[in-house]
């Protein structure tokens, strides 16, 4: 069988140069079985026919909210609510603000404030659109509200520059679309809120101490919680990665900040994980202008932050009847795995500890892959062998899913 068959997508085309390989990504989806309806944009009719996605959806294709041709129904409503999917592809820095902001006033944007089903956006537009601190902020605010983009690639621009904001091929948007109506989704309906990256902790202006975390085992855990149907919003420390997109980004930099910023969003969640690599100590002053040499020595005294995990566990204890957070902790250590990971599962109540070996090749720091050992109250449950990050963060998901829904 066709991995579409039976699902109802509501393509969006808006008025970008690239509307034109939105024929492309309507006639794959058709080719997997979908039921395609589209909707151009005034816009996306002076680049590309609708005749063109006509003949490929074998559909009528909407382009005026007022051109109501069933008397039967209302046309947006009616597409809204038929729609497994929606894609917006291209999606212009133009409709990614109204979206963001509320504004329906054609055909597309008010299908998309009416419809309920999942939205994938693909944008296209110029790299210093892209960058523009407006379009980041709505991009962000609908991540936040669970909205899935499949990124703008590099390359050469229509415009003439070469950047960031070229339209995902359609394979990908369509794979993405595939990925979401078909493939699992152990955490549908949950929310979680992932840590990752290692926290930066000042000693004056130009210096501070941190840590070799690369955040790329966050950023697997809060991609693949994404890809599993959950809202995530991830708390990101120092990283020189890219975060994933379709995830809410909240940037943070000390323990301090980090352990507010979990701890506020603690009984709105269903699910934590310390994947940062947090600093135990920070300066105990930090000073507000930079630091001249004096001596041939200098001391700084460092202080505890606070334990943010321990914390959780603590909240939990004292909010018994709220919703309290399933925990996952990380352990990196470089022996004696199974008694260090078990000592930090009761110390700090967590619901599961993911240790790693640092010392073994291809585990822990800055590498894509990792070799994890993942202990419950019971203890080892699992031994997860060298894997790359994304599949190490789905078993980890796929163990906590099971874990949760039996709670
Ligand atoms: N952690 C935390 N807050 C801290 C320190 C650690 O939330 N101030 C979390 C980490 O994010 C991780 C887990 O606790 O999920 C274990 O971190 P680790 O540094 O291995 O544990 P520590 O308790 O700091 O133990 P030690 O450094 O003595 O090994």
């Amino acid at each position: 069988m066709k991995p579409l068959t039976g699902k109802t997508i509501v393509l969006g085309i808006s008025g970008g140069i690239a509307a034109y390989k939105a024929a492309t990504l309507c006639s794959r989806l058709v080719s997997w079985g979908a039921s395609v309806r589209v909707i151009m944009t005034e816009g996306a009719t002076r680049f590309i026919t609708p005749l063109t996605l006509q003949t490929l959806s074998r559909h009528p294709v909407a382009t005026d909210v007022f051109d109501e041709r069933d008397a039967a129904v209302v046309q947006h409503i009616d597409w809204a609510d038929a729609a497994d999917l929606v894609i917006v592809a291209p999606a212009t820095a133009n409709v990614i603000g109204k979206m963001a902001n509320g504004i329906a006033d054609d055909m597309l944007t008010t299908t998309l404030l009416a419809a309920t089903a999942p939205i994938i956006v693909a944008p296209a537009m110029n790299v210093h659109m892209w960058e523009h601190p407006a379009v980041i902020e709505n991009v962000n605010k609908l991540a936040a509200r669970g909205v899935r983009f499949v990124e703008p690639g590099t390359g050469q621009l229509a415009c003439g520059y070469v950047g960031k904001g070229r339209l995902a091929e359609p394979e990908e948007i369509a794979e993405a679309a595939a990925a979401w109506l078909t493939g699992p989704r152990p955490l549908a309906g949950r929310k979680v809120l992932v840590t990752a990256g290692g926290t930066v902790e000042r000693i004056d202006p130009v210096r501070y101490i941190t840590n070799d975390s690369s955040g790329k085992m966050g950023f697997a855990l809060a991609e693949a919680a994404r890809d599993y149907g959950a809202e995530v919003t991830l708390i990101c420390a120092k990283t020189d990665e890219k975060p994933p997109g379709g995830v809410e980004v909240v940037r943070v930099q000390s323990a301090a900040d980090m352990h507010e910023a979990v701890l506020r969003r603690l009984g709105a969640v269903d699910a934590v994980v310390k994947a940062a690599a947090v600093a135990d100590y920070r300066p105990a002053v930090r000073h507000d202008a930079k630091i001249k040499k004096s001596g041939e020595t200098l001391t700084l005294e460092l202080v505890r932050n606070p334990d943010i995990l321990q914390a959780i566990g603590e909240w939990k204890e004292a909010h018994p009847g709220e919703r309290a957070p399933f925990t996952i902790g990380f352990a990196a250590e470089t022996g004696d795995l199974e008694k260090y990971a078990t000592d930090k599962l009761a110390r700090k109540k967590c619901d599961l500890i993911v240790a790693n070996d640092v010392s073994q090749p291809g585990a822990g720091f800055g590498t894509d892959t990792n070799i994890a050992s993942v202990f419950g109250p019971e203890g080892l449950v699992e031994s997860i062998p060298l894997s790359a990050k994304r599949q190490v963060a789905e078993r980890i998901w796929q163990l906590a899913a099971e874990r949760m829904n039996r709670a």
